[in-house]
């Protein structure tokens, strides 16, 4: 969508995968869905480095309405009791200390929890939300007819839009299209929407990362043409400090969304996410040379906005790539490249490519960085060596390979 935002992909903190619909307050009351939540995250975003890192946009998602609309204005509502101040003074709160204010709706007549939806009044939510100094929409698709999906969303879109608020979109349209086994217009995809769900939730496990990795893997070739500035094709949130990730697969995690230009959105307690896997999320694995320039992050948010791909498999170890700055005169990019084992056989995996294998093919070569480790270069590499990489058991490596 070309309205001037999400030109790298938007960065932040959703609430959905780590606090789901938790309403109740009295037994869960740092857990539920309130606005004493959000702005301790919002807080805690700033106050433990996740801002300076790039995470900006603190986004509600389901189960903070009231069950129904204002009986005379037919304006949505906030729970009364979890949100007591309705949501301009969180919104005010998050701007106030230099952050952005996402928030949830539905397509359909309900959102998935069972809130009311937008669909008989796209035009006054549109208008709420930006009343409510709104700066991302999720909007989501249950109970809607998939069929209406392709003009009601732009429609949404649209009325976003005439409100004279730049709000990011966010849509789930392709995650309802492809599970009905049908084809999203990508095309139209692209002019309408910021970024969108291409797929199914995820969970907290390692499986779930591997799934979401297989689809994009798998439809690689119709999915990741249509990233770039502007429009991004979104796996789903950061599991990173919840229960289900090792130290190694949330470096796998953290590398593997870099490399797709996904939204780095995470989900999770951010009050006690423990110190290494914070370094993960700020990349400051080896904080001993500050160069931004060859982190993690920036691999995700590259200029050049061009998706990676998973580029091959050669006993259980797979390739993913992305093109990345700097380009050099002869048109050759550098690369962003991970190396994921899927192996769970015990010693740190030894595997040996050509870089013609890696499709790394500039002949003054690349000079090689380890991503995760600045003290660890590489040095240069031309398209006649071997490159040798070491990959823990369900874990990666990843080095950025600087065309020369
Ligand atoms: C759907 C979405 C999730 C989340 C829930 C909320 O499942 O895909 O990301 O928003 O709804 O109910």
């Amino acid at each position: 969508l070309d309205n001037g935002l999400a030109l790298t992909p938007p960065m932040g903190w959703m609430s959905w995968e780590r606090f789901r619909c938790l309403t109740d307050c009295k037994l869960y009351p740092n857990e539920c869905i309130s606005e004493e939540l959000f702005r301790r995250h919002a807080d805690l975003l700033v106050s433990e480095g996740y801002a300076d890192a790039g995470y900006e946009y603190i986004i509600i998602d389901d189960c903070w309405l009231e069950k129904n609309r204002d009986n005379k204005t037919k304006k949505l509502v906030a729970d009364k009791k979890r949100f007591p101040n309705g949501l301009n003074p969180l919104a005010d709160h998050i701007h106030n200390i230099g952050l952005k204010f996402g928030l949830y709706q539905d397509y359909g007549t309900n959102t998935c929890a069972g809130f009311p939806g937008v669909i008989k009044h796209m035009q006054l939510d549109a208008q709420t939300f930006a009343d409510w100094d709104v700066d991302y929409v999720k909007l989501d698709g249950c109970y809607a007819n998939i069929s209406d999906m392709a003009v009601g969303y732009p429609e949404f879109g649209r009325l976003l839009n005439a409100t004279g608020r730049p709000m990011v979109y966010s849509c789930s349209w392709p995650a309802y299209q492809e599970d009905a086994g049908e084809m999203p217009d990508y095309t139209s995809l692209k002019q309408h929407c910021n970024l969108w769900r291409n797929w199914d939730d995820i969970d907290d496990s390692l499986e779930s990362v591997a799934q979401i990795m297989d689809y994009f893997g798998k439809n690689q070739d119709r999915i990741q043409p249509h990233a770039g500035p502007g429009h991004w094709n979104d796996p789903d949130m950061l599991l990173l400090g919840n229960y289900g990730l090792s130290y190694d697969q949330s470096k796998l995690q953290m590398a593997i969304w870099s490399v797709m230009a996904a939204p780095l959105i995470m989900s999770n307690d951010l009050a006690v996410v423990r110190p290494e896997i914070k370094d993960i999320l700020q990349n400051r694995v080896c904080s001993a040379f500050e160069d931004l320039k060859i982190k993690v992050i920036a691999v995700d948010q590259d200029e050049l906005g061009i998706q990676g791909r998973r580029i091959l498999s050669k006993n259980q170890i797979e390739v993913w790539s992305r093109p990345i700055t700097p380009v050099v005169s002869n048109n050759q990019h550098s690369y962003a490249v991970a190396f994921v084992s899927r192996r769970a056989d015990g010693a740190p995996y030894r595997i040996v490519f050509t870089l013609k294998e890696l499709e790394l093919h500039n002949t003054a070569g690349y000079d090689v960085q380890d991503l995760y480790d600045d003290k660890n270069h590489l040095g240069v590499f031309r398209p006649a060596n071997q490159f040798i990489t070491r990959v823990n058991p369900n874990g990666v490596t990843f080095y950025k390979f600087t065309a020369l």
